[in-house]
């Protein structure tokens, strides 16, 4: 492994601060530990400082040892041990992970690379001409049967080809990333074949009949039963682009309030159905719609601190 040292001074900032609702999610992760050992927080912390502002600083790593009562090396130790802390800015709008471990590499991580190389920077942990970028390479990301893949903040994609892969880069790019589908790129569910399921296709024949229902039921297509009315701008969610607005409304998905109301079970139906493992929890779209539900975008700001986007 490489030497990994704290980015050079000139770019250091003066201070890091948590934000409001950064700084209550800390105390209570502190909280989490008996009276004593509240420096078990210590990695959680400088995850979510990285999370807020896209590396983890001189500061931060000051801050986070101010908060946990822990000598500043002890955390410095920690951010430069572990990679998957970055220790200079990256892409204000993506940074690209390139899996290049055996089994990606075998299914064309090279040519990932070349194009990382070609369209952000070609030396890895360098952001492109406008700051937008940057990508590096890492180790398996734990999607191997879908190879050749790469991670962007949270999520996956996967079953790349170069041209796809560009496509996606070309897309964060634009400042649409969250247009992009996460998952396999290829068609595929999941990881089933990508010619679809072999096995247990018949399971459907055995299912008891479902018995008749009088309650509306989605149009073809659809998952939902889309609410009567004009449909809401769905892009105010924070994580909606205009393509995945439109996939929304297409499975009946139009209305703050009807995504203020979903269930556990609703959320597992539209994640399956968007193929988006998660996503929508991790970006609380139901907290989002609850409050443009409410009170529109004066309530958002109560909410949120900052305006919907
Ligand atoms: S080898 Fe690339 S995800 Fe496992």
């Amino acid at each position: 492994m490489s030497a990994r040292r704290l980015a050079e001074d000139s770019i250091q900032p003066d201070a890091f601060v948590f934000s409001r609702d950064n700084a209550a999610w800390a105390k209570k992760r502190m909280a989490l530990y008996p009276e004593g050992r509240q420096q078990s927080a210590v990695i959680p912390l400088l995850m979510r400082a990285q999370e807020q502002e896209g590396w983890v600083s001189r500061a931060a790593i000051e801050a986070v040892a101010e908060m946990l009562a822990m000598p500043v090396i002890r955390v410095l130790e920690i951010a430069t041990f572990y990679t998957q802390f970055q220790l200079k800015p990256v892409g204000t709008r993506a940074h690209v992970q390139v899996c290049g471990t055996t089994p990606c590499m075998l299914r064309g991580a090279e040519d990932l690379k070349h194009v990382c190389q070609n369209r952000i920077h070609e030396h890895a942990h360098h952001t492109n001409a406008d700051g937008t970028l940057s990508w590096e390479e890492v180790e398996c990301l734990g999607a191997c049967v879908n190879a050749p893949m790469v991670m962007i903040g949270m999520d996956t994609y996967e079953d790349l080809t170069p041209e796809r892969l560009e496509e996606i880069i070309d897309a964060f790019a634009r400042g649409e990333g969250g247009s992009v589908p996460v998952g396999p790129q290829n068609g595929r569910q999941f990881s089933a074949p990508i010619t679809g399921p072999t096995t247990l296709r018949d399971i459907g024949a055995t299912k008891p009949k479902k018995p008749a229902t009088k309650m509306a039921e989605p149009a073809p297509g659809a998952l939902f039963v889309a609410p009567e009315g004009a449909p809401d701008d769905l892009k105010l969610i924070s994580g909606v682009g205009p393509v995945l607005e439109q996939k929304l409304n297409a499975f009946g998905v139009t209305r703050f309030a009807q995504i203020a109301a979903f269930k556990k079970a609703d959320i597992e139906k539209l994640d399956e159905g968007l193929n988006f493992r998660g996503r929508i929890t991790r970006d609380d779209w139901v907290k989002q719609a609850k409050a443009l539900a409410k009170g529109g975008a004066a309530e958002y700001r109560k909410v949120f601190g900052k305006d919907p986007r």
